[in-house]
């Protein structure tokens, strides 16, 4: 949600502040601010907006200064506004700060704070923090920010520089993560390794309550008590052209059209002389026969890859499986017992929801296992096994690669939990692997001619409603299908089973209503031409998803995407992909942003 940066060293700060930022302005972007120590103290510029806002008016700004912080908001406590924007400052403007998470004491802390004479400028949690590190600093910085950050309960990502002390940055965190490098120019901090593989593609990852002390000639690491410790790199091997458009008009565009290769990279290495492997789940044959239960815990799209596992599981390999939405979960005392698999799944695996799901589900003793596309990230962290999804960075708001990510590797989990019930040979495993991955190819066909999908938006860009029905597998898909609409293009949009239209929402149904039906070829086929034909009748508009050579189907519909031939289970890997671009194709006929959405961020860490 938030974005952090900072930067000391030998280059002019603001520059590589406000490329920093615009890296990050992904992760959310009601307003942006930087600070930068100049000869008499500290300049700081805060905007609401986006980060373009900031960059206008920092232009000429203190061209000698050489270190400084920045930021990007997504507001929590306190309006959107310049006042509320970060960074913020103490009374005297000498120490000035950025922070990414929430401070849950802040409003106790601010009343102490206050009785001691600190008066506050902004509404904002993070504001306590300055007002704190000014109350404890007596000449050491890094000394002043440990005492106040032992006063914070809640989650933060700190970086605090400070007038009396030139060219110095301190940073700590707590579930909030902060990433560190150091290259030829200087010492670099960010919330995201993508601001500082600028510096170096070696990197450190700031654990829970360490803290860092960045000058121009390197970085220094300390635990709670102040103690120097030797910090753990990491080697990034990806490129910072994944987070370049690569030539497509925008991010979501690009994100859509990698999905072949997600497909790929997630089934790379699993099957290995005929056995699929998924040695990260850290269970043996023996626990996995034991799992009686598995619950899905996620959110939003997240959540409807675990609708699609659902019925995979529960159909492969006999087992029961909820799907929950994570910040219900923890709220309704969760049966959860010793033989329960429990499965995070969160492309960003920092979803503060999620997490609480995780925790909640290992004091009742479940073992957790993550799903998630973030190397280290909490998720990952916090899980007993985890699978990576192979996506690579994915930067639009709206999830479309990770989604399939999660759906083909909750596909191979399926697979790894029948065949441990013994409800799926050797031979029909390897069977369905091979169809797995041969959907790599079918998405590539669908990517290849979008006309028809075009054709479809361009009928339904006007509607202010739309409902997006299916059965079975198609449901669940249905569900994604709608979010992706509602979310890009600010059209109201409703998934239903389809048999449930009936109960209810077919009473909305008039003249032009789009109705998009996913009705691929699987046993409950002639049912959803049933609810089509229901929905027909009443005078909707009828897109639907269907198989490649079906006939029948066009006597049914307005307008038919056709999806190559695959089997049910795996149709939600094909269907998934023309509703991301009827679902863009829409936002963009309407002129919307599809890749920053209003309202919404990529990361969600607050409850
Ligand atoms: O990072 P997570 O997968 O945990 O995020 C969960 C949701 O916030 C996320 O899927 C959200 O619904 C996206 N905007 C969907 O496109």
């Amino acid at each position: 949600m938030c974005g952090i940066v900072g930067y000391t060293g030998t280059e002019p700060a603001v520059d590589i502040l406000i490329e920093g930022l615009q890296r990050l302005e992904y992760r959310g972007y009601d307003s942006a601010g930087v600070a930068v120590q100049v000869e008499d103290g500290l300049s700081i510029v805060r905007r609401t907006g986006k980060v373009g806002e900031l960059a206008r008016a920092c232009e000429g700004l203190a061209p000698a200064s050489t270190c400084g912080i920045g930021h990007t908001r997504w507001a929590t406590h306190g309006t959107p506004s310049e006042r509320n924007a970060h960074p913020q400052c103490s009374c005297l403007g000498d120490i000035a700060l950025v922070h990414n998470g929430i401070i849950e004491n802040f409003a106790e802390l601010r009343e102490q704070l206050a009785a001691r004479g600190h008066q506050f400028a902004s509404d904002t949690d993070t504001e306590v923090v300055a007002h704190l590190v000014e109350d404890a600093y007596e000449d050491d910085l890094l000394a002043a920010v440990r005492h106040a950050a032992h006063q914070l309960v809640g989650s933060y990502g700190l970086a605090v520089t400070c007038a009396q002390e030139p060219g110095r940055i301190v940073v700590t965190r707590q579930d909030s993560p902060i990433v560190l490098a150091h290259g030829k120019d200087g010492s670099y901090v960010a919330s995201d390794i993508i601001a500082v593989i600028r510096a170096s593609r070696d990197v450190v990852v700031l654990g829970d309550r360490q803290f860092a002390s960045l000058d121009a000639q390197g970085i220094r690491y300390f635990d709670d008590n102040g103690e120097p410790i030797e910090p753990e790199f990491m080697h990034v091997d990806w490129d910072i052209d994944v987070a370049e458009k690569g030539g497509y008009p925008d991010f979501m565009l690009k994100e859509i059209h990698e999905q072949p290769r997600v497909v790929r990279d997630t089934l790379a290495g699993r099957m290995v002389r005929g056995v699929l492997k998924i040695d990260e789940l850290g269970m043996s044959l023996e626990e996995l026969q034991l799992v009686d239960r598995v619950c899905i815990i996620a959110c939003g799209t997240s959540y409807h890859a675990g609708l699609v596992a659902k019925q995979l599981i529960e159909s492969w390999a006999r087992i029961p499986v909820t799907v929950e939405v994570a910040s219900e979960f923890r709220y309704r005392n969760p049966i959860i017992t010793p033989t329960t698999l429990v499965v995070a799944v969160s492309q960003s695996g920092e979803t503060a929801d999620t997490l609480a799901a995780i925790s909640e589900a290992r004091i009742k003793g479940g073992k957790v296992f993550g799903i998630t596309n973030v190397i280290g990230s909490p998720v990952a962290r916090e899980s007993d096994g985890v699978i990576y999804t192979k996506a690579n960075k994915e930067i639009a708001v709206a999830s479309t690669k990770s989604f399939l990510g999660q759906v083909v590797s909750l596909t191979l989990l399926s697979m790894v939990l029948a065949q441990a019930k013994g409800k799926m040979t050797v031979a029909q495993t390897r069977l369905l692997f091979r169809e797995l991955a041969d959907t790599a190819e079918q998405i590539e066909r669908i990517l290849s001619d979008t006309t028809a999908i075009e054709e479809a938006a361009q009928a339904c860009k006007d509607a202010t409603s739309a409902f997006f029905i299916g059965r079975g597998m198609g449901s669940a898909i249905s569900y994604e299908g709608a979010l992706k609409l509602k979310e890009i293009s600010y059209l109201h949009a409703e998934a239903y089973p389809a048999g449930e239209m009936k109960h209810g929402p077919i009473a909305l149904l008039s003249e032009g209503f789009p109705v998009i039906a996913v009705a691929t070829q699987s046993p409950v086929y002639g049912k959803v031409i049933s609810n089509i034909r229901e929905s027909r009748t009443r005078g909707a508009l009828i897109v639907a998803v269907a198989t490649e050579g079906d006939e029948e189907i066009i006597k049914h519909a307005d307008h038919v995407i056709f999806v190559p031939k695959v089997r049910d289970a795996f149709s939600a890997i094909t269907v998934s992909v023309p509703l991301q671009l009827f679902a863009r194709a829409i936002a963009i006929a309407r002129g919307c942003d599809v890749d920053h959405p209003r309202n919404l961020a990529k990361s969600v860490t607050v409850e």
